[in-house]
């Protein structure tokens, strides 16, 4: 079997390409069952390889290779060997030379959606990590660097829009042919991954942009004809994002153009190919009838995500695929940056952290744990993880901590500095942070090296007669596969101590200067601070604005967390304590089985009352008091309970938490339910989404009371909602109902034409918690607007089944296992990368009850008997790991 044959790749046996390749000229005559494309390398040979002599191994795969030269000259078959992998030209010249080829993919044919394939009757690519070497022969890496020159050539009819990346060059008819060609060049040199090529029949939505610097820009969003009226505000959040850039990090764009194409079809959310950045479409459309504020938020996010490549990414790229955190971490944390300052900065901290903690800190505590920057991999694209994505903007997040903002940003200057135009490793990115400040990060490597997210353990001394505090820290990093054993790490922690009427007292290290940020430094598996001039016993706020992605753990008693609650000047802490006050009550509640004292008794009902207060507090932004109303989510609670997790319990409990809040500050509630009502038209600007989150939030609570008024409210704001937010905000939380099935068909036959509003509909049933969800899902999965080749829809129903269901997907029979496991097969064989990823759902099958272990495991072994790709089979065998 191909799949036990696959050799780990290891990042220490990294070494410089034999050859190097300074142009790429490509011609593209494009058809949808063979594309021929040629292609002549401009090569010589690398001078820091020493490989004079050595073989040409250019990476090729399901390519008819058509016709090979070198130099002009034709090869015989003597000259080469060609196999399923790779072309090896077994002598070429010790001097710079040329290799051209001819060879023909099928577009059509292409269900990986790697490489060149079709989406709805446009042509387009996805090349990163490996699938330029599904386009053409190349060596596919991305420390080759070359500067590209494309001509599409294509039915001019069918494909009047010809894009690739750079600046358009030439254009024109192929006279007496029904052809028409375009001619891109891009002046940046740029690895393979980052080459983009889309062509169809597309409208064409187009701005400007004038750099800092005065020069002008051409900005186009292509998208299918007839919705170029959902483009407006993807196209403001680009212009906001380049703006941006320039000011926050002084990085200016650098082409004449830059282009966005929307397309059906796209297994990740969106690629930042140099100057032609391609996006799945639900990450650009958005009119305030089809998309959600939350819509409207990813859309901003991700544009800008894709728009900071163009430094991170692009203009200084990753030596090897073992360095993604460093374009993907540092990617994600300035678009974290980004979205604060368009938004507001806590509430943007809070939705991070709880992505960190839901999707994160599994992966570090599972059987998939890895670090940020992983050590070794068997196939690349299972490695665009949680861990080197959130976490990995966690570590530029502290690094930016310990530096402060201009120290980071000096930091970012010099590595710019050093390393435009060349491929980059994050101990370069490290080096160039650590000589702009002059500070030794040595210990900091750590974080990039250790997986396993690092415990906490804090306790607090108070001595009246010295006035002083003794804060004692105690780390450990847990070990993870591969890694028994863990060095201590360094933890940027913030701080503060509350006095009695809720102030932040000054702090002052003992025999040392004021702490003027409240950042105090742990490097050690055990350490004591002390403070002093403490005049009153202080109430500890620890680790604010989640300073370091660790596990926190301080006892405190539910006095100090209520006090924290309610007065915490760290907006960030003062949410913590909320979840953290539920939490306990939760988990308390879901261990005695779902037992009705900690949820509906009187420490529930402080909770609410507390929650009550600071819903009312009109000096909050409503984003942030919609935030404070949520519940930790079920995930929440099991994460927190670790091992022995019965998700009917932990619902059970989440339930009557729900049901206790909703009843005891009704009136509250609906006060301020009725007086953030909007008027006037939509706007998706953060105050007015912020209003709308406080109304969904009110609602869940009230209509989880069950009583008929408060249903009846849901059905109300469901009908006189005039946005999507609004309506998918009563529709989800009515879907657990049994009035759901009225608002569901109203909602379908409104809908039923719009693939993208359609895939909510097929998401919140996906997601009902009902007893017969996976029968539900079931039957949606043959359902006529259902494909499981459309991975937009297969998130939707499965994803959203699997990842935001634990109840449907736990159910104690196993058909939620059961369920994955057939439908990840189906997929398997025609999408690898879509069905390993669903397959991460079983990553904490070992945290649950034993029975529930013991139905999960033998679809797992089921699975792992089976004929998977290689993507698929890394992640079942390891997730069950070696027992
Ligand atoms: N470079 C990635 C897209 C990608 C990932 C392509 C894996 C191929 C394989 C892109 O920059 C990215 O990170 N996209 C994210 C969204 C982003 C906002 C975190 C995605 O697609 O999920
Ligand atoms: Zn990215």
């Amino acid at each position: 079997m191909n799949q036990t044959t696959r050799q780990p790749k290891l990042l220490k046996d990294y070494a410089p390409p034999n050859y190097l390749v300074d142009t790429v000229d490509l011609d593209f005559a494009l058809d949808p069952n063979a594309t021929r494309v040629k292609s002549k390398l401009r090569l010589r040979p690398n001078p820091k390889a020493g490989a004079a002599g050595r073989p040409l191994v250019l990476d090729g795969e399901g390519l008819v290779l058509q016709s090979l030269a070198l130099d002009g000259k034709p090869l015989g078959l003597d000259d080469y060997r060609l196999d399923e992998k790779s072309l090896t030209i077994l002598s070429v010249p010790d001097r710079p030379f040329n290799v051209e080829t001819v060879a023909l993919c099928n577009p059509e044919a292409n269900t990986a959606l790697s490489g060149l394939y079709r989406s709805r009757g446009t042509y387009c690519t996805q090349c990163e990590p490996e699938g330029f070497r599904r386009i053409t022969f190349f060596l596919d890496r991305p420390d080759v660097l070359a500067i590209y020159t494309v001509r599409i050539e294509a039915d001019a009819e069918t494909a009047p829009v010809l894009l690739s990346n750079g600046n358009p060059a030439a254009a024109g008819k192929v006279p007496g042919t029904g052809r028409h060609f375009a001619l891109w060049h891009d002046p940046h040199p740029k690895p393979s991954y980052l080459f983009a090529l889309v062509g169809g029949n597309l409208a064409q939505v187009p701005s400007r942009f004038t750099t800092a610097s005065g020069r002008d820009v051409a900005l186009n969003i292509y998208v299918e004809p007839g919705k170029e009226d959902r483009c407006g505000w993807a196209m403001e959040s680009l212009k906001r994002a380049m703006r941006w850039d320039e000011v926050r990090f002084g990085r200016e764009y650098d082409l004449e153009m830059f282009n966005i194409v929307a397309v059906s079809d796209f297994n990740m959310g969106a690629m930042e190919n140099k100057g032609l950045n391609i996006f799945n479409d639900k990450l650009v459309l958005a009119r305030p009838d089809t998309a959600s504020d939350a819509d409207y938020g990813a859309i901003e996010g991700v544009i800008a995500h894709e728009y900071f490549h163009n430094w991170t990414g692009d203009r200084v790229t990753c030596r090897d695929w073992f360095q993604l955190c460093l374009k993907e971490g540092l990617t994600v944390f300035r678009d974290q940056e980004f979205t604060a300052d368009m938004r507001s900065g806590p509430v943007k901290r809070i939705l991070d952290v709880r992505a960190l903690k839901t999707r994160q800190f599994p992966e570090d505590a599972g059987p998939l744990a890895h670090p940020v920057r992983p050590a070794s991999y068997i196939e690349i694209n299972n490695f665009y993880t949680a861990t080197v994505y959130e976490k990995g903007a966690e570590l530029c997040r502290m690094l930016q901590t310990l530096l402060g903002r201009d120290g980071f940003r000096k930091g970012l200057d010099l590595y710019f500095e050093r390393h435009d135009g060349e491929a980059a490793t994050v101990e370069d990115f490290v080096a160039a942070m650590a000589d702009s400040s002059g500070r030794d990060l040595s210990q900091f490597m750590l974080w990039y090296n250790q997986a396993g997210t690092p415990e906490l353990a804090c306790s607090l001394d108070y001595d009246a007669r010295s006035k002083q505090v003794r804060l004692s820290v105690n780390q450990v990093v847990p070990p993870t596969p591969g890694q028994a054993r863990k060095e201590p790490m360094p933890i940027p922690l913030k701080l503060g101590l509350l006095g009695s009427n809720g102030d932040d007292l000054p702090l002052k290290l003992a025999g040392g200067a004021p702490l003027a940020d409240g950042l105090i430094e742990v490097t050690g598996r055990e350490q004591t601070f002390t403070f002093a001039d403490v005049p009153t016993a202080p109430t500890p706020s620890l680790l604010r604005d989640f300073s370091a992605p660790v596990r926190l753990n301080i006892s405190l008693n539910p006095d100090q967390i209520e006090f924290l609650m309610m007065h915490d000047s760290d907006p960030f802490n003062r949410w913590q304590a909320a979840q953290s006050y539920a939490t306990n009550l939760l988990t308390a509640a879901a261990r005695d089985g779902g037992s009705e004292e900690p949820v509906a008794g009187r420490e529930a009902i402080r909770l609410a009352q507390a929650l009550g207060t600071t819903a009312s507090e009109a000096s909050l932004s409503a984003a942030y008091r919609a935030e404070f109303l949520k519940l930790p989510s079920e995930s929440d609670v099991a994460r927190e309970l670790g091992k022995n997790v019965d998700p009917d319990a932990v619902r059970k409990a989440y339930e009557a938490l729900r049901a206790t809040i909703g009843r005891k500050i009704k009136a509250t509630l609906v006060e301020i339910y009725d007086s953030s009502a909007a008027s006037g038209a939509f706007s998706p600007d953060a105050e007015s989404a912020g209003k709308r989150a406080l109304r969904g939030a009110i609602l869940d609570l009230l209509v989880g009371t069950g009583e008929a008024a408060e249903i009846a409210r849901g059905l109300r704001h469901y009908r006189e909602a005039s946005n999507m937010t609004d309506a998918i905000a009563a529709l989800s939380i009515l879907s657990h109902l049994h009035v759901r099935d009225e608002v569901l068909a109203d909602f379908y036959a409104r809908w039923q034409d719009e693939p993208l509003v359609l895939d909510k509909w097929f998401a919140v049933q996906a997601r009902a918690t009902r007893p017969d969800s996976v029968e539900t899902v079931q039957a949606l999965l043959s359902h006529a607007k259902f494909s499981l080749k459309n991975p937009n829809r297969v998130r939707a129903l499965i994803g959203s089944f699997v990842n935001g269901n634990p109840t449907g997907f736990n159910r104690a029979d196993g058909a939620g296992y059961e369920l994955l496991a057939s439908s990840a097969l189906q997929i398997d064989r025609f999408n690898p990368h879509m069905a390993a990823r669903l397959l991460g759902a079983f990553e904490s099958w070992r945290t649950l009850e034993p029975r529930r272990q013991a139905l999960a495991k033998s679809s797992l072994r089921q699975l792992a008997s089976s004929q998977l790709s290689t993507d698929s089979y890394e992640i079942v065998t390891k997730t069950l790991g070696a027992d």
